[in-house]
């Protein structure tokens, strides 16, 4: 094989977008999935890929460092791209330490591994790559503004000359100081530190992405499209946040994983990128748009459901507006996202609407035994 990619997270919602195009891809790269199998990680979203000879899928805990290294040297592993962590908001409020467990101390333990077995290679650092998924959310909220004369959303012009309709003027850059507020983003940011961290003492070769929030197939139904979608296909309500007025800048999933694929390979070491499409939504109307897709896939008459639509009380320290400036990546490396929204969230309902049963067994409640079945019998 000319590459042994170790990807962590790899059955969870992005993961398993960049196992498939990485297996799909590259048939001479070995890729190993490395994912603990939490409630969130699903073999059933890797099923069309499961037995390319490319790929491995190993169940382990990132935080087993033992185990981390075992596979580094079992594997000969010269590239981690790290994606596992536990990524829901609402569940770091209710359970901080897990999240500093899994994304602190994991992340910590796959960077000593990597460290330790490349350390004992002749060739030491070099060709080698290991590559952290990061999110918007370390560098804290921005808020709500318009230029003088302007409404909001305003059309502003990036420098690579696409418009793009905004809710504020400030972005954020790869500059920008982290300021996370969530426990779930105070312990991505401190995963981000300690991989820089481990370039600067040590000089591996690190790469750091932020990207902002991601929508399309396989993402789990806690999380705003899918739990939606599902709600509305059973009619049941909508738990909107506060008033719906928080703004997200929304990114398909493919789009992400492309980057990620271009970044591992062309990325320079030490850099961080912002990764997002210039795609911002307040809450409220990306819910009536999701709302009238479901409603016209469905056959019903589009807006019918806009009375789900339930007004509860707020997320507890509700970050206002997230908003990527990724014209560094652009600029340096090329990338652009390959989709406009309308057609990535018409894209992505009817691929729920489609996968009914995959989403049945998540929400039946009968899906970890399944999977645990499934693991068992391999
Ligand atoms: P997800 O929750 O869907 O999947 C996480 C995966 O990690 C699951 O398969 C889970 O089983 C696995 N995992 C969790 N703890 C583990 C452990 N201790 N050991 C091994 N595996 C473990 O998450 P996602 O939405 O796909 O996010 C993936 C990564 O991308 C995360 O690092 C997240 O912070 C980052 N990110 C997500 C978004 C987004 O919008 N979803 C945006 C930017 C960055
Ligand atoms: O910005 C990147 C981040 O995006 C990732 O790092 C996280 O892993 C990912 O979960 C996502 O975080 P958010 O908190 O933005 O995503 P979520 O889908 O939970 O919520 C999106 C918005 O919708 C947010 O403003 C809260 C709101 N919301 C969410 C849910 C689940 C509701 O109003 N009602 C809901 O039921």
């Amino acid at each position: 094989m000319k590459r042994n990619i170790i990807i962590t997270g790899g059955a969870g919602f992005i993961g398993s977008h960049v196992v498939r195009l990485f297996v799909n891809k590259y048939p001479d790269y070995r890729i190993i999935n490395v994912d603990k199998l939490t409630y969130a990680g699903n073999l059933a979203n890797l099923v069309d890929i499961e037995d390319k000879p490319n790929y491995t899928f190993v169940k382990a805990d990132i935080c087993d460092y033992d185990k981390m290294l075992e596979l580094m040297r079992q594997y000969d592993v010269d590239g981690v791209i790290h994606l596992a962590a536990e990524s829901h908001v609402d569940r770091s409020i209710k359970d901080p330490f897990t999240f500093a467990r899994t994304n602190v101390m994991g992340t910590l333990s796959l960077l000593q591994a990597a460290k330790v077995y490349w350390d004992s290679k002749p060739e030491k650092y070099e060709g080698k790559r290991f590559y952290h998924i990061s999110t918007d959310e370390v560098y804290g909220a921005l808020e709500l503004t318009h230029p003088e004369g302007l409404e909001p959303p305003f059309t502003t012009k990036a420098s690579s000359g696409q418009h793009h309709e905004a809710y504020g003027e400030e972005f954020f850059l790869e500059t920008t100081k982290y300021n996370p507020h969530s426990p779930y983003s105070a312990s991505k940011a401190s995963s981000d530190h300690f991989v820089r961290a481990y370039h600067d003492t040590y000089g591996l070769p690190t790469i750091v992405t932020n990207c902002s929030n991601n929508y399309g197939p396989y993402q789990f139904p806690e999380k705003l499209i899918p739990l939606f979608i599902n709600n509305i296909r059973h009619r049941k309500p909508l738990p909107v946040y506060g008033k719906g007025e928080n703004v997200r800048d929304w990114l398909f999933v493919e789009d992400h994983a492309r980057a990620i694929d271009q970044i591992f390979h062309e990325g320079k070491v030490a850099e961080t990128y912002n990764i997002g499409g210039f795609n911002e939504w307040k809450n409220i109307d990306i819910i009536r748009v999701v709302i009238n897709t479901v409603d016209r896939l469905l056959g019903r008459k589009e807006g019918e459901d806009l009375d789900l639509i339930t007004f509860v009380t707020d997320r507890a320290g509700h970050d206002m507006r997230y908003a990527i400036d990724s014209r560094k990546l652009q600029a340096e490396l090329g990338w652009e996202p390959s989709l406009q929204f309308e057609e990535g969230i018409e894209r992505t309902v009817r691929w729920y609407l489609d996968n009914q049963e995959w989403m049945d067994r998540i929400t039946s409640g009968e899906y970890e035994k399944y999977y645990e079945d499934m693991y068992k019998n391999r």
